[in-house]
């Protein structure tokens, strides 16, 4: 029951989203058809629009199908100039790791932008449809997870280790991972009624970050960036990953541990409800492995060498820089409270 009143909230909001946009996925479901027909070379009778989701990052999703033998696209249109940019990021970034042939392993599970243009001044883009449905929701059913998060963990793994790299880390290494989201943070502080005492936890976790990365050698790699299970595509009966959809805060060099923490968090966000800044400090207090049920040495490999507290600190400001401007929950004071305000005022 619990698992029945935490996805309340989300599911009322996707539907209320739904509502408010009528018009942008009414407009979608119209023109989608005939952009796969473009996309495809094919007479746009043969398709009709079966769906459309208005995503929280305002992205109309149309789901289109072949009215013969089953084919199935994904047209996707952004209404907001971050969408946009979004949309267009991922297409880069797919395209980048497409033709990386040490990833052939990998390309089954990521989306294939067929076509992108512009329709009536609009942006689009035409994906094919991977296999399964979001992991978000069979991960809800207890006997279901561990298996899906060791097949998802496994997936992402493919592309860390084919594209790693070994670094020192040097001072400017760090400044991208410790100043930056830091600097951010202070600008968040220095508005706060508490602004001395944030202000002097921010500069007191750069000189801990710093002390412990400089002069580390690290292995980086792409990651995803947002490997949250929500962005997994699976089948039930045998727990297979069949697609890793939502690529466009993917990067390179970067450290694998974001990804594998994610997910992770994110699943216990999922079975529990608890904000990921309340997890983070959890596992800052009682340790990774206790706080998200993976075994120490699974954690401990995750981690490469880096002690768990600058570890954890590095996942948490990865993620705030990340969400704290982006459109959709993340400007909600709820947001802020559970894992800005909460997490600064206790590490
Ligand atoms: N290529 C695809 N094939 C199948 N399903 C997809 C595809 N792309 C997106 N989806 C579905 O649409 C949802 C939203 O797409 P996503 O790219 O994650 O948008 P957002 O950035 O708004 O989360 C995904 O969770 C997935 O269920
Ligand atoms: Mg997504």
């Amino acid at each position: 029951m619990r698992v029945a009143v935490q996805w309340a909230q989300p599911v009322l909001r996707d539907r209320l989203a739904c509502w408010l946009h009528r018009p942008e996925r009414s407009w979608t479901a119209t023109v989608a058809p005939r952009l796969v027909a473009l996309a495809t070379a094919t007479d746009g009778t043969r398709w009709r629009t079966e769906a459309v989701a208005f995503t929280s990052t305002s992205v109309a999703v149309a789901t289109v199908r072949d009215n013969g033998v089953g084919g199935r696209y994904m047209v996707k249109v952004p209404w907001t100039t971050q969408a946009v940019e979004g949309l267009r990021r991922q297409a880069e970034v797919l395209d980048r790791l497409r033709a990386d042939p040490s990833l052939s392993g990998l390309r089954p599970l990521l989306p294939y932008c067929a076509a992108q243009g512009e329709i009536e001044g609009r942006y689009y883009c035409v994906e094919w449809a991977l296999r399964g449905a979001p992991a978000s929701g069979m991960m809800l059913r207890h006997s279901q997870r561990a298996p899906l998060l060791a097949a998802a963990g496994r997936a992402i793994r493919e592309l860390h280790q084919r594209t790693r790299e070994r670094i020192l880390l040097d001072r400017a290494a760090v400044a991208e991972w410790v100043d930056v989201p830091l600097r951010r943070l202070a600008e968040f502080a220095a508005t706060h009624p508490r602004r001395g005492r944030l202000l002097d936890t921010v500069g007191r976790l750069r000189e801990e970050l710093v002390a412990a990365l400089v002069g580390r050698t690290v292995h980086t790699s792409w990651i995803h960036g947002d490997y949250w299970p929500g962005n997994l595509l699976a089948t039930a009966p045998d727990r297979q990953v069949t697609g890793i959809v939502d690529w466009d805060r993917a990067a390179p060099r970067q450290l694998p541990l974001h990804d594998l923490l994610h997910l992770h968090v994110l699943a216990r966000r999922l079975a529990r409800g608890d904000e990921l800044g309340e997890i983070v400090l959890r596992a800052l207090r009682h340790g990774i492995d206790r706080t998200l049920d993976v075994p120490a040495a699974e954690a401990a490999d995750w981690l490469d060498g880096i002690p768990p507290r600058p570890a954890l600190l590095l996942y948490w400001l990865r993620h705030i820089l990340l969400f704290i401007d982006s459109e959709g929950d993340h400007d909600a004071p709820r947001w802020i409270r559970g894992n800005v305000e909460r997490v600064l005022a206790n590490v």
